[in-house]
């Protein structure tokens, strides 16, 4: 395991039976709220992209947007919400999209890409992939052209990465855990 992974995963935190038994949830919020973690984990997802033109960050709420964001200024690139239904002031395009146990809805705004903008997709964790799924549809459907999808999590047993990839989705995560 190199360095950046096991200073990743030490500054995540590990909350047995959360939200219900038998769930163990990997919690960020220690990991932005070390300053050393943080810009590492920004470093590594923007890194793969030096060099490459990319038109916006896609951050899926809520812990999205505070990796995209930092992504977005890292990379001086745009940032677009994608947001759970009912947030957005404007035209928006919506879709459902399957969670563990049941559906939801998301939507973004429908001028929020142009047809052929190249867009990264970022989340914190990747698990079912559901919720990924859905940002990918909603954003191709506006035209856009996504480069790949990051997430700092990935929880491999869940399906999720495989699911993006057949997608097309290119996926690029920083650390795995096993179990749910
Ligand atoms: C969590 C996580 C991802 C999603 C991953 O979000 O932050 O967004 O689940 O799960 P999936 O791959 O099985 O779809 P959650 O739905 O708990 O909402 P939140 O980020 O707003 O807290
Ligand atoms: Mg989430």
């Amino acid at each position: 395991m190199s360095s950046v992974q096991e200073t990743l995963r030490a500054a995540i935190r590990n909350i047995p039976d959360y939200p219900k038994p038998g769930v163990m949830f990997r919690d960020i919020t220690t990991l932005l709220g070390n300053p050393q973690a943080f810009r590492r984990a920004i470093d590594e997802l923007v890194h793969p992209f030096a060099g490459t033109k990319i038109d916006k960050i896609a951050g899926i709420e809520a812990r999205g947007f505070i990796l995209g964001g930092a992504m977005a200024h890292q990379m001086s690139a745009g940032f677009i919400p994608i947001r759970k239904k009912g947030k957005l002031p404007h035209d928006t395009v919506r879709i459902a999209y399957s969670l563990e146990y049941g559906v939801d809805e998301m939507e973004m705004h429908r001028d929020a890409v142009q047809p052929g903008e190249k867009v990264i997709l970022v989340d914190d964790l990747i698990a079912t992939g559901g919720t990924a799924e859905g940002a990918t549809k909603l954003l191709r459907q506006m035209g856009a052209e996504i480069v790949a999808a990051c997430f700092v999590i990935d929880l491999p047993e869940l399906g999720g990465r495989k699911k993006l990839e057949d997608l097309g989705v290119k996926v690029q995560t920083l650390i795995e855990f096993e179990g749910h």
